[in-house]
């Protein structure tokens, strides 16, 4: 059996992946220092599937750990390297932070398997930045980033692009992902934000459940059809299986070793069309104002899909009422099981 190493897996969307990458026929083994997941959502993937992942916990950023692990894990066919800091807002209050953890981990894992593998590479549609033309193509240009954490997201396509333009054993898929949310339809899994969240979705729930006050629409003065700005929403079930298919992508070799693919839905959807997805597939009346835009927030973004859906043969099957309602599930199983 091909066994794929999932750095991060204890997180939101490596967790997930694994699931699906044990869907798959997959053994999986996950490294992960537990820094921003909790060891629980091993035990949960179990339940889920029957299986506990091996699991290593380590710092990537640890060179000499690295080396070590990878010594004793000569076995695997393929890497995906979810392992990153992404809170935005404290990437700009510690850059350092960001940029050591972000690139020590991607060049130690690099290095360490002496650039012989196959990686899939989490990146974001943050790169883009305010497109010019929407949907945006994987084709347009990169935008100066907003943030440390964006431009980590940059600067790490790039060193991936350089290795593999001189390294014909490394082979990489670089997913750019749209905005994930949503949770596993079991609701044993799903994001866990640490503090007060910051992306919409996990704010809504943890507001319906009374965990938070209301919901601050930022901005209703967009440049869209009801003012508040968009975003392709994507369920993370869905991000999960664009990592298998671009696992399978690498084994049959076919395209060139560098590539890069959007993974959204395609689609555009507001904060009060959000809001609405959750009333509607919920029945949870949710209560918000009107505030100021975000300082940094674009108005508008979603992606071309067309060539994930061509050349990966996936293609995101749920919509947004299904991200709502599999994101409500996994608050009120937390409520009632704590983790
Ligand atoms: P997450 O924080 O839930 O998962 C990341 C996991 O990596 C965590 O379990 C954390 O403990 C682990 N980790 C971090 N640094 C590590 C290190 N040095 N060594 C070992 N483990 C380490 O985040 P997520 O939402 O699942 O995101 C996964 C990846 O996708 C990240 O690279 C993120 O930047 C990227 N991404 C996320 C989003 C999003 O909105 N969630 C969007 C685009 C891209
Ligand atoms: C979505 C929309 C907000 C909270 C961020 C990162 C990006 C990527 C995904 C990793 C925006 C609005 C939000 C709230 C609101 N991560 N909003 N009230 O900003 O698209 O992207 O996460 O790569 O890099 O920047 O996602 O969920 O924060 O916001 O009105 O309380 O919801 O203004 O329009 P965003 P988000």
């Amino acid at each position: 059996m091909k066994k794929i190493l999932v750095t991060g897996g204890a997180g939101y969307i490596g967790s997930h992946t694994v699931v699906e990458l044990f869907n798959a026929g997959y053994d999986v083994v996950i490294v992960d220092d537990l820094s921003n997941s909790n060891p629980k959502i091993l035990d949960q993937i179990e339940k889920i599937s029957g299986k506990k992942p091996e699991f290593v916990k380590l710092d990537l950023t640890d060179e000499q750990g690295v080396n070590a692990f990878a010594q004793a894990h000569q076995d695997i066919s393929g890497v995906i390297h979810f392992a990153a800091f992404k809170a935005v807002g404290e990437s700009v209050q510690e850059p350092l932070k960001y940029y050591r953890n972000n690139f020590y981990s991607l060049i130690n894992i690099l290095t360490a398997y002496n650039n012989k593998i196959k990686l899939v590479f989490s990146s974001s549609c943050t790169v883009y930045g305010q497109p010019d033309v929407l949907p945006v193509t994987e084709s347009a240009p990169v935008k100066k980033a907003e943030s440390p954490y964006g431009n980590t997201k940059q600067i790490a396509e790039e060193i991936l692009a350089e290795t593999c333009a001189v390294t014909p054993s490394l082979k990489v898929i670089a997913l750019r992902y749209f905005n994930p949310v949503g949770a596993h339809a079991s609701a044993l899994i799903g994001e866990l934000p640490i503090g007060v969240p910051q992306n919409l979705v996990p704010f809504i729930t943890q507001s319906a459940i009374g965990k938070r006050g209301p919901i601050t629409v930022f901005g209703n003065d967009y440049d869209t059809p009801d003012g508040s700005a968009i975003r392709d929403y994507i369920h993370v079930v869905d991000l999960a299986k664009a990592h298998v298919a671009a696992i399978k992508r690498l084994e049959e070799g076919d395209g060139a070793n560098y590539e890069v693919f959007n993974v959204g839905t395609g689609k555009g959807s507001s904060v009060l069309e959000i809001i609405n997805a959750f009333e509607k597939s919920t029945g949870v009346k949710l209560n918000y104002v009107i505030g100021a835009r975000r300082e940094g927030d674009i108005e508008k973004t979603f992606g071309d899909v067309s060539l994930s859906n061509k050349v990966l043969g996936w293609k995101a099957e749920l919509g947004v009422e299904e991200m709502m309602s599999s994101a409500w599930a996994w608050e009120e199983y937390l409520k009632a099981n704590p983790f």
